[in-house]
């Protein structure tokens, strides 16, 4: 794949409830903040320069939230690209909290909600933000009220659009009942499909589907992956990437990375086509890896 190809345009566009329109390759700004998504990153300037470089591809939504850090991906976008461009759509989340390195808390009670997203707005210097997830459900909080209280700061003009994350079908259909869902955010992979499901769910229903943790490739995935990228004389990476935007016209990949190589590298991924055949030998790995 030559330079000039190296645009997340490549990827075709995908809608989000009807009111903004996005490449359908995104980045992810977890992985600019410190060791165990704490604190800040080795290298600050690396990591401006990555989302920089990012929005100079095409990406046009970017994925964070108030917990990666905490704060400081949010901080380290609005100082790279603040004032935004037009196009530029973040999506970010709230609800489950980050008090130490690899520690996560649930919290998302209506008053946390709405302390989050103060916290949200002020640190990436908006007035509405596009995008706001709920990063997950808590357990010990009413799910409808976690999204009850979305569907009222959307009203108050805090929240332009409202989306899910780490969610099953049935949370989907409870939260469409309260508001509109334009996104769910949930662990995919062609290795790692427990949520197929909701895949298919959400193409039914024109929501976009946000794939993390994209490459989750055990040894058999890595020895089909490794032969079709030999193929296409691309990185096993990009080929990941291509499976995914192949599953799904709604499926909206973030990958996350802190090096511009690498960013270059996955966008590259966005205009890789893989064969029918190629396609379905990757589908079949978690069968592979089941019968092990
Ligand atoms: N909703 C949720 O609960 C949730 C959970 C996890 C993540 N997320 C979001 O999803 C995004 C993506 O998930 P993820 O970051 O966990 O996983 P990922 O994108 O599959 O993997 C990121 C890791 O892969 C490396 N990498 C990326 N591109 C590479 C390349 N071309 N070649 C070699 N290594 C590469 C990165 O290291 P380098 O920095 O060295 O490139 C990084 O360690 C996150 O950034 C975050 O925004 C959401």
């Amino acid at each position: 794949m030559g330079a000039r190809e190296i645009s997340a345009n490549s990827a075709g566009t995908i809608d989000l409830g009807g009111e903004l329109s996005v490449s359908r390759l995104g980045f992810g700004a977890m992985r600019i903040t410190g060791e165990g998504v704490w604190g800040p990153p080795k290298d600050r300037r690396a990591a401006l320069a990555v989302l920089r470089r990012a929005v100079e591809l095409g990406v046009n939504f970017i994925d964070t939230a108030d917990s990666y850090g905490p704060n400081v991906s949010e901080e380290l976008i609005a100082e790279a690209l603040y004032p935004y461009p037009a196009d530029l759509v973040i999506a970010t989340k709230g609800g489950w909290n980050r008090p130490g390195p690899n520690q996560w808390t649930h919290d998302a009670t209506p008053a946390h909600l709405r302390k989050a997203i103060e916290g949200s707005l002020k640190r990436l210097r908006l007035e509405r933000i596009d995008v706001y997830q709920l990063h997950t459900p808590d357990p010990v909080v009413s799910f409808e009220d976690s999204v009850g209280t979305l569907a009222r700061l959307k009203e108050e003009g805090k929240i332009r659009l409202v989306a899910l994350s780490n969610v099953t079908q049935e949370h989907i259909e409870r939260a469409r009942k309260i508001v509109p869902i334009v996104s769910v955010q949930n662990r995919y992979s062609f290795a790692d499909r427990e949520w197929d499901y909701v895949v298919d769910y959400c193409e039914r229903n024109g929501i976009a589907f946000i794939p993390w943790f994209p490459l989750g490739a055990g040894r058999v995935a890595g020895q089909i992956l490794d032969q079709i990228a030999r193929a296409h004389k691309v990185t096993p990476h990009q080929v990941a990437l291509a499976w995914l935007l192949k599953r799904s016209p709604v499926m909206l990949p973030i990958p996350g990375t802190s090096s511009v190589r690498h960013l270059e590298e996955n966008v590259a991924g966005a205009s890789l086509h893989l064969a029918a055949q190629e396609y379905e030998a990757l589908s079949r790995v978690p069968q592979l890896v089941a019968t092990r």
